[in-house]
């Protein structure tokens, strides 16, 4: 969460825009897992979840746009746009916003090369669409680390589901029936998985839900000063 911030329209903004770009990545994620594992039924065919798992992706981009360039005219955290495209060089929460720059820039990525599927060929392309496993958890993390809202029950709740859906997609199903051949390192993958759970939740209750979190995430000295916040206290 912020310290102190100005309550611009542009912080509000941004916060929407951040939050919706995270239901929608996540939504667009589990999707393309679906689409993997040929998920569909009499109420959900598969044409469903190809069309919208691309048409999600298109709006999370756009709500990126908004989320990103509203980061940067709040005049709160003084952004400029190297902080908004070059990866850990902000002098605000420099991990925190790091973890979002690279996940927007593998966001952009992983949509274009979808949109030139046919000329990459699949098999490229395809290793390029593994990229999403990590840009994920980067979004995540990200807005976990740095988010005004990380402390109020909806925040949480969007991230638990968002989590949940998450593991028992790759882990419940896609290492359960993928890969029948690679029996241990779909194991190996399948422990890592629950020790990450658990570690996600370790950090959050002990790093961004405490009420140091602002220092710690690397918030500079001059922006944490007194001043009334609208931000709201976990
Ligand atoms: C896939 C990419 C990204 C996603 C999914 C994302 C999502 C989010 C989310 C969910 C939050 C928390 C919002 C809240 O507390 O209500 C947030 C906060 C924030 N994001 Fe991002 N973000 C991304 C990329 C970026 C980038 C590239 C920037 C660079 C300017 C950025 C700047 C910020 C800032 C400054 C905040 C703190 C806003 C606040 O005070 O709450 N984000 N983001």
């Amino acid at each position: 969460m912020l310290a102190v911030s100005t309550g611009s329209p542009y912080w509000f903004a941004s916060r929407g825009a951040g939050t919706v770009s995270a239901v929608l990545l996540s939504a667009t994620v589990v999707l393309g897992m679906a689409q993997t594992v040929r998920f569909r039924s009499t109420f959900w065919p598969r044409y469903l979840t190809i069309g919208l798992h691309r048409d999600l992706s298109l709006l999370t981009l756009a709500f990126l746009v908004i989320h990103i360039t509203s980061a940067v005219l709040d005049p709160f955290a003084k952004l400029g746009l190297r902080d908004a495209l070059v990866p850990f060089a902000s002098w605000y929460r420099p991990l925190w916003l790091g973890m979002g720059v690279v996940a927007a820039e593998l966001t952009l990525a992983l949509t274009v090369t979808s949109l030139v599927r046919r000329r990459l060929g699949f098999r490229l392309w395809r290793t390029l669409h593994w990229l999403a496993y990590a840009c994920w958890p980067l979004a995540l993390l990200h807005g976990l680390g740095t988010g005004s809202d990380v402390g109020r029950r909806w925040f949480l709740a969007l991230d638990g589901a968002a989590v949940l859906a998450f593991f028992l997609f790759l882990v419940v199903w896609r290492l359960s029936f993928g890969w029948p051949r690679l029996a241990w390192p779909r194991l190996a993958a399948a422990a890592l998985s629950g020790l990450a759970l658990v570690a996600l939740a370790l950090w959050a209750l002990n790093g961004p839900l405490t009420p140091g979190w602002a220092r710690a995430a690397g918030t500079p000295e001059v922006l944490l000063g007194g001043g009334a916040s609208p931000t709201p206290a976990p």
